[in-house]
């Protein structure tokens, strides 16, 4: 059985998909990218210039100041990317073509040369199934409702000490869902290819088995 060389995994935030993304990556010794890691970089690094995320000239300026060699060598790892400010920015960078443009060649140059001599690899996101590896041989859409996934977020907040008010957290979710679903650009949607995995019901370990379940039956 041969394993496959690319899997995506897209969804809503909160759904479990950089979960899953992170345990088949450790599974098969595949590099792991988490796409929205990018998005949140672009988000934070227009703030931190003074600009506004939702405003194409300064979004655009701080994507092209990624470096995606620094990137590559895990540049991704800066705390405050895991943040809200991050989050909702990223959603605002992430509705303008160009951004997504900028990005895009190096999201497919890891699909294709993954970092350090890994033999293949998991990108997560939004659309790396639709529109950045559409002919990666296994994608996984994972969802699951909007309050579960607030449920999970809510609790992982509490948990780090943060405080946190869970009508307010299903609110940005929401937000953040419609933002990401109707924009004109790579709209968040499964790929007609993917296998969706609603995980509402399920824990990391049922939805991983899933997961191998699927990739066997795809490779034998
Ligand atoms: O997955 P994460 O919550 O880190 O993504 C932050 C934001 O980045 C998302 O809400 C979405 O707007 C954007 N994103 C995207 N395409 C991706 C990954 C993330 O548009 N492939």
């Amino acid at each position: 059985m041969t394993t496959p060389r690319l899997i995506t995994v897209d969804g809503p935030a909160g759904a479990g998909k950089g979960t899953l993304a992170r345990r088949l990556a450790a599974h098969f010794g595949f590099a792991h990218l988490d796409t929205g890691k990018l998005y949140r970089a672009v988000g934070l690094g227009t703030l931190a210039a003074g600009g506004d995320p939702a405003e194409p000239g300064d979004a655009i300026a701080a994507a092209r100041a990624l470096d995606p060699a620094s990137i590559a060598r895990g540049g991704l790892e800066n705390p405050e990317l895991a943040g809200d400010t991050a989050a909702s920015a990223a959603s605002k960078v992430a509705a303008i073509p160009e951004v997504r443009e900028v990005l895009l060649s190096f999201q497919r140059d890891f699909a294709q040369t993954p970092p350090d001599d890994a033999k293949g690899a998991v990108l997560d996101g939004r659309d790396t199934g639709t529109i950045v590896c559409p002919d990666a041989p296994v994608k996984f859409f994972i969802t699951a409702s909007a309050e579960e996934r607030a449920t999970r977020r809510h609790k992982e907040l509490l948990d780090r000490g943060e405080t946190s008010i869970y009508p307010r957290v299903l609110t940005d979710m929401k937000e953040r869902d419609v933002r990401d679903s109707t924009r004109a650009i790579a709209p968040l949607r499964a790929a007609d290819d993917a296998r969706t995995i609603d995980t509402s019901e399920m824990d990391a370990d049922a939805v991983f088995a899933a997961a191998l379940l699927f990739i066997a039956e795809r490779t034998d």
